[in-house]
């Protein structure tokens, strides 16, 4: 399996995920610093692989810190959770990984100072397992949603490399490959930051997937010839009402799919439903740089001075979402009742 987060004794190792597909290439970040300019940058990225960065940043951060007793090391692991939490602001991911590090120091505040380290390190590691253990569950949920043959659209890269392994909307596709399900990919180039073409395509292939790469442009038209029979993507926050946040371009398709009869689903964990966020509007959404839209590998591509847009993700009303499928089963409409009664009972109290 891609070994997308890892912990080492000597820091955080991600796959550089800038550099695929053309190089496979390892970074190692020694400090929480370190950590958090790698999830600004998308050397790691998707939802639940952000998540766990910043568990894990967080546990760098508390073992590798100076303070000489508890209440120094709580403004340590306050500041550290600052950094981290002002990387990115749309996947609820990071928010949820970082306030589970803080509720364990909190629970294990009592006990001396190098056990809290140890306690943050297992706790972060125990996020990472657990995320590969949810996204494995998707599969077997959703597994059976898919047609027993057929092709099956993703948008961005909501595989192992997004998670920390299996992966969430590419889950459910390999779950339903393993199960003898004939199924072919069609992974949308997703504009500008391209993980469909690069990651989507990179790790689909690695696994034996057919797969075949699309501009964002041309879905449209594959749907309405008939040549797409479901779509599935991951998310980046799922509002308590259902509505979807995800990479930009998902709107898009979620509309296609309905005016063309196909079902839409999307495959998120838990750990990514906000059920304190009543609806997708409140949602804050990514600006990220212009540059990712006027340079393609370095090359510019648009004349200077041109004006740019880039939000990195859209929200999709849950009215064009068939069915969310997480770890804990398939939910559909009406998501303020279904995700409620499937929430942990944690989340669902809130
Ligand atoms: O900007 P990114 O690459 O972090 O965006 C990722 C996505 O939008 C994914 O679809 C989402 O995080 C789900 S990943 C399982």
């Amino acid at each position: 399996m891609i070994k997308t987060v890892e912990w080492t004794d000597a820091g955080v190792r991600f796959i550089d995920q800038t550099k695929l597909p053309t190089e496979e290439t390892y970074v190692t970040c020694k400090t929480y610093e370190e950590v958090a300019d790698a999830i600004r940058t998308m050397i790691v990225r998707g939802a639940p692989a952000i998540g766990v960065a910043a568990a894990m940043g967080v546990a760098l951060g508390v073992r590798n810190s100076q303070a000489p007793g508890l209440a120094a090391l709580k403004r340590d692991l306050n500041h550290i959770c600052d950094v981290l939490a002002a990387t990115r602001p749309t996947a609820v991911n990071l928010f949820w990984g970082i306030r589970r590090m803080k509720d364990k120091f909190d629970e294990v505040s009592a006990q001396p100072i190098p056990e809290v380290r140890r306690a943050l390190v297992a706790e972060a590691c125990q996020m990472l397992a657990e995320d590969i253990a949810a996204n494995e569950s998707m599969g077997k949920h959703g597994a059976g949603l898919l047609p027993s043959r057929g092709s099956i659209l993703t948008h961005c890269n909501a595989g192992a490399l997004a998670t920390c392994g299996y992966g969430t909307a590419l889950g459910v596709i390999r779950a339903a490959v393993d199960s003898g399900k004939k199924l072919h990919v069609f992974a949308g180039e997703t504009r500008p930051f391209l993980q469909g073409s690069r990651l989507t395509a990179w790790e689909l292939l690695k696994d034996g997937i057919p797969t075949t790469v699309i501009s964002d442009n041309m879905a449209g038209t594959m749907m309405r010839q008939g040549r797409i029979d479901a779509v599935v993507v991951g998310a980046d926050r799922v509002a308590a009402n259902g509505d979807v946040a995800n990479k930009i371009g998902t709107y898009t398709l979620a509309v296609l799919a309905k005016e063309n009869g196909i079902s839409f689903y999307v495959a998120a964990p838990f750990s990514t439903v906000d059920l304190d966020t009543p609806d997708g509007s409140q949602i804050p959404i990514e600006q990220r740089s212009s540059k990712e839209v006027t340079h393609i590998a370095g090359k510019q591509i648009t004349p200077d001075g041109v004006g740019v847009e880039n939000p990195a993700f859209d929200v999709t009303p849950h009215q064009y979402v068939t069915a969310i499928i997480t770890e804990r089963g398939v939910v559909r409409a009406p998501y303020n009742e279904s995700l409620r009664a499937l929430a942990p009972v944690e989340t669902a109290s809130k």
